[in-house]
């Protein structure tokens, strides 16, 4: 058999890529022609125009693009809400002082986790029209979709030039190389497995905020016998319910035995313990809001600080959504770690790449410098409540939950997050995500265990 790629440690076959890629319609490094299809069906619209210049050729990883006027950048994201929206800006402010004349379309397709983006992106990539940079999770997401499709340039030297590797730490620098070459710049770690609570509500209420499943479960029925609803969910960025999903697991294999469900799809099947996380599921969503399907991440947040919810589960991009809209961190509302997964912290990294053919180079690598440099990720992550990728950033700029966050990455156990990319490919996701989706709405059990173990095929 050909080995043409590695994951989680065991070779991935050339049949097997084939598979992936036919499941993105991409090609398939080395020459097969691209694919008209794109997963996904029906395609978003982004909200800014494509860029108007024709795509360049595949530039060389050392030969620069020069004697080209360069007076636009294209930064493709699904950034779009309050909190992430200001972490974009503030690189975008630091870009524009380094490059005055430069006009920077900000190119973002709306919807949490970028389910929207990311099918907007394969038919850009497919059609020979890259952005200049795209936001991409550190992880599967970027190595297993676009790098060993060739799709992306090494950035080796950039790397070497800015210092990156000796300041960033080593498991996020695992996860954004391939075959001994690095090709994104990471710009923060985000931490998947929060719980953010009203204060307001736990202190009328005479309760504390729930660290185990059981105790959750206790506060969660006190809160609906006083009428309030104990979990605000959504569900319209179709990434929600997966997300709730990957602290649940955590909870129930703990940080050892949750990674190897990536590694070995047997698992699925055979382990009892997917019963346990599928039937915990159920329960916590039967405190949650039934307007699921109607609500984004940041509308379930918005129900916490405007107390018509209790509590929600979701990334600390959550924070900054709650500091953009002016609620206190510590008196409007709180956090704990997901319940029963104290001691673990669910990662993921947000980075840029240099994709091949990107229109204008010299700008892109000028923004991955913004991106990788010090000043920018201070200047992005405590809008955007992400931590610094950088181990040597100014805590000073970061307040009393980023400081939190900070020291929970260093000491807690690190485990990886599949719906934000870094666990599994992309094809698994799609299909893991689907899963949780359809349950969401049909509550049924053995459905999800079903598809679950379905999912697992593609791993
Ligand atoms: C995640 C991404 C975060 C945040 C979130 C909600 O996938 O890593 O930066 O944007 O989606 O959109």
């Amino acid at each position: 058999m050909t080995s043409t790629g590695r994951e989680h440690g065991r070779e991935m076959t050339r049949r097997e890529m084939l598979r992936r890629f036919l499941a993105l319609g991409l090609a398939l490094p080395g020459g097969t022609a691209l694919l008209a299809a794109c997963a996904g069906g029906q395609q978003p619209t982004p909200t800014t125009a494509a860029p108007t210049q024709p795509p360049a050729g595949q530039a060389s990883p050392t030969a620069p693009t020069t004697g080209q006027a360069e007076d636009k950048l294209e930064i493709f994201s699904w950034w779009t809400n309050p909190g992430e929206a200001d972490g974009l800006k503030a690189l975008f402010d630091l870009f524009s002082q380094r490059r005055p004349g430069v006009e920077i379309i900000n190119a973002t397709v709306a919807g949490g986790a970028g389910t929207n983006a990311k099918a907007v992106l394969v038919t850009r990539m497919q059609g020979g029209n890259p952005p200049d940079s795209f936001q991409v999770h550190a992880g599967q997401e970027l190595i297993g979709t676009w790098v060993v499709a060739g799709k992306m340039e090494p950035i080796n030297d950039l790397f070497e030039q800015e210092g990156w590797n000796k300041v960033m730490p080593k498991t996020l620098l695992d996860q954004i190389s391939h075959e001994g070459k690095f090709y994104s710049v990471p710009v923060n770690i985000h931490r998947s497995n929060m719980l953010w609570y009203n204060k307001r509500i736990f202190e009328a209420n005479n309760l504390q905020p729930p660290k185990t499943v059981d105790e959750f479960y206790q506060v969660a029925e006190k809160l609906k016998s006083a009428g309030v609803t104990p979990l605000s969910v959504g569900g319209k960025d179709k990434f929600e319910v997966p997300h709730l999903f990957e602290s649940v697991l955590l909870a129930v294999f703990g940080p050892e035995d949750y990674p190897k469900l990536f590694g070995d799809p047997g698992m699925w099947e055979s382990d009892a313990r997917i019963q346990e996380a599928i039937d915990m599921l159920d329960q916590f969503l039967s405190y949650a809001n039934e307007d699921r399907a109607a609500l984004s991440w940041a509308d379930a947040a918005q129900r916490v600080i405007d107390g018509s919810a209790a509590m929600t589960i979701m990334g600390d991009w959550a924070y900054g959504y709650f500091i953009n809209k002016g609620a206190q961190p510590g008196q409007v509302f709180g956090w704990v770690p997901a319940p029963g997964t104290d001691g673990s912290f669910l990662w993921l990294s947000d980075s840029f790449g240099l994709p091949v053919g990107a229109p204008h180079r010299n700008n892109a690598i000028e923004w991955l410098k913004v991106c990788g440099s010090r000043e920018g990720q201070d200047a992005f992550n405590p809008k955007k409540g992400s931590i610094p990728a950088r181990t040597d950033a100014d805590k000073s700029k970061y307040d009393e939950y980023l400081r939190y966050s900070i020291e929970r990455f260093a000491q807690d156990k690190l485990a990886p997050s599949v719906v934000h990319g870094a666990a599994a490919n992309e094809a698994y996701m799609t299909a893991y995500n689907n899963a949780l989706n359809v349950f969401s709405a049909s509550r049924d059990k053995d459905q999800l265990k079903g598809m679950l173990i379905e999912a697992a095929k593609e791993l």
